[in-house]
């Protein structure tokens, strides 16, 4: 199973991703780490690590169509099975995520339907919810709104602040797409012509 994964920051669950592929032994090759940001912690990381990677300065591009066009044919040329969004902080065009169609996976820090978008741990903290969490989905042109593979609660306890909170929940992303992952090297993850997600054997 051929990855690509896509960052634009810190790229802690880039890590995790690359770690677990590596400890649990999986039929995985992480085949690049793509950015948007040139000076991203996490292509450091990756670089280190001996993995390929790439920039592509979305700013060098003179619309969201040509960046698009330029990141996916980068893609492409890994020959990917799945794309991972790894806090890739740039919302797609509906052309890329057509073109990766059932390849294109995200991971979100909520209980997606529940908070899309920016800030959830501070959202859920302000709406008082007693669990919280993440989702891994694939991706559709609406964001956050893509169906979804896999979701991991934890609980929002009395004491938290938006610090501690987006940590717990951090920990429960870095193990969910791990597990995703592990799933998706078996092949035991798909998408149905009507965008439902079917999982086998997943215990
Ligand atoms: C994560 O919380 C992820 O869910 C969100 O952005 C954050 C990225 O963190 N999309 P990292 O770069 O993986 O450390």
């Amino acid at each position: 199973c051929r990855v690509v994964i896509l960052v634009s920051g810190r790229g802690s669950n880039m890590q995790a991703l690359v770690q677990a592929a590596s400890r649990q032994a999986m039929p995985v090759q992480v085949c690049a780490v793509i950015s948007n940001q040139m000076d991203a912690p996490a292509l450091q990381w990756a670089r280190e690590q001996g993995l390929r990677t790439a920039s592509l300065p979305h700013r060098n591009y003179q619309s969201r169509e040509q960046f698009d066009e330029a990141l996916a044919n980068e893609i492409e040329a890994h020959e990917p099975d799945y794309v991972l969004l790894a806090g890739f902080m740039r919302v797609l065009t509906d052309g890329f995520v057509r073109r990766f169609h059932g390849r294109l996976i995200n991971i979100h820090p909520s209980l997606l339907p529940a908070f899309p978008g920016l800030n959830t741990h501070r959202r859920a903290l302000d709406a008082g919810v007693a669990w919280h969490g993440c989702t891994v989905h694939f991706v559709t042109p609406e964001v956050d709104e893509g169906p979804i593979i896999a979701q991991w609660a934890v609980p929002v306890l009395a004491n938290d602040n938006e610090e501690t909170l987006a940590m717990r929940v951090l920990q429960s992303e870095h193990r969910l797409y791990a597990q995703v992952l592990s799933w998706l090297t078996q092949g035991r993850v798909s998408l149905d012509a009507l965008g439902k997600v079917y999982l086998t054997d997943v215990g």
